[in-house]
């Protein structure tokens, strides 16, 4: 296996220090001299993003939030913010701190603001635009650090609207004793609503998601109406 590696290895080296190489690299020589605004490195033109993270450190006492920039080039970095960020926590700025899980849009975890929408990074396109892409925490939440925020109240909040099955019939229905159906029409109802990962994007749109009561609106009240919904519940 180690023989077979090394002979790719030396094909390798040799394809690329052939004839062709040396014309191609000539060429994007050429290229750079003939428009330097081109800025041509190898073969592919630089393309430079620039990224505004707020940056706060708790650890730090008496230390402000600032808005921190990083350059990082595209065409080495993944199409979603989450690569860039990815990429400025593993090559630039390893204090840089957020969260984040799954990478496509399941777990909820990378939910932050981009561009000045509440969204995931891990499905959010990198704008390839001239302009700086600001990414902050979700708002109206408390920060722990950097990009994380505080999510013990929302969850608080999810608690107190009881989003599981109660029924008035209990003690009547041993554990696992009895299926209780719904309805193919009764599903249909719960589409659009049950996909609810638990981001809290939709109630960190709202001043009223740092109240301590039960939040109704946005996910909290996808989840009620998903309860209230259910013909399989006997309270309403
Ligand atoms: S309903 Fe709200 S918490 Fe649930 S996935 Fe949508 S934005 Fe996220
Ligand atoms: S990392 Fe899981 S939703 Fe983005």
């Amino acid at each position: 296996m180690s023989v077979l590696i090394q002979t790719s290895n030396r094909m390798a080296l040799m394809v690329i220090s052939g004839p062709m190489t040396t014309a191609l690299r000539g060429a994007a020589v050429q290229a750079s001299a003939a428009d330097p605004s081109a800025n041509v490195t190898g073969l592919r033109a630089a393309k430079s993003k620039k990224f505004a993270v707020y940056r706060w450190n708790p650890d730090k006492p008496g230390d402000k939030p600032t808005m921190q920039e990083y350059n990082v080039d595209l065409n080495t970095c993944g199409p979603m913010v989450l690569d860039a960020l990815i990429k400025i926590k593993n090559e630039m700025d390893p204090t840089l701190t957020f969260r984040r899980s799954c990478r496509e849009g399941i777990c909820g975890s990378c939910a932050m603001n981009i561009g000045g929408v509440n969204t995931l990074a891990c499905i959010s396109k990198i704008d390839t635009n001239s302009k700086v892409t600001k990414i902050y925490p979700l708002p109206h939440m408390y920060v722990i650090k950097d990009l994380v925020p505080d999510m013990n109240n929302f969850y608080k909040q999810y608690k107190d609207i009881q989003p599981w099955l109660q029924r008035n019939d209990e003690d009547q229905l041993g554990s696992g004793e009895k299926q209780l159906l719904q309805s193919t029409d009764d599903r249909a109802k719960l589409d659009g609503l049950y996909e609810c990962i638990l981001c809290a994007c939709c109630s960190a749109a709202r001043a009223s998601s740092r109240r301590p009561r039960p939040c109704w609106h946005g996910r909290g009240l996808a989840e009620c109406i998903i309860w209230l919904r259910r013909a399989r519940r006997a309270f309403s």
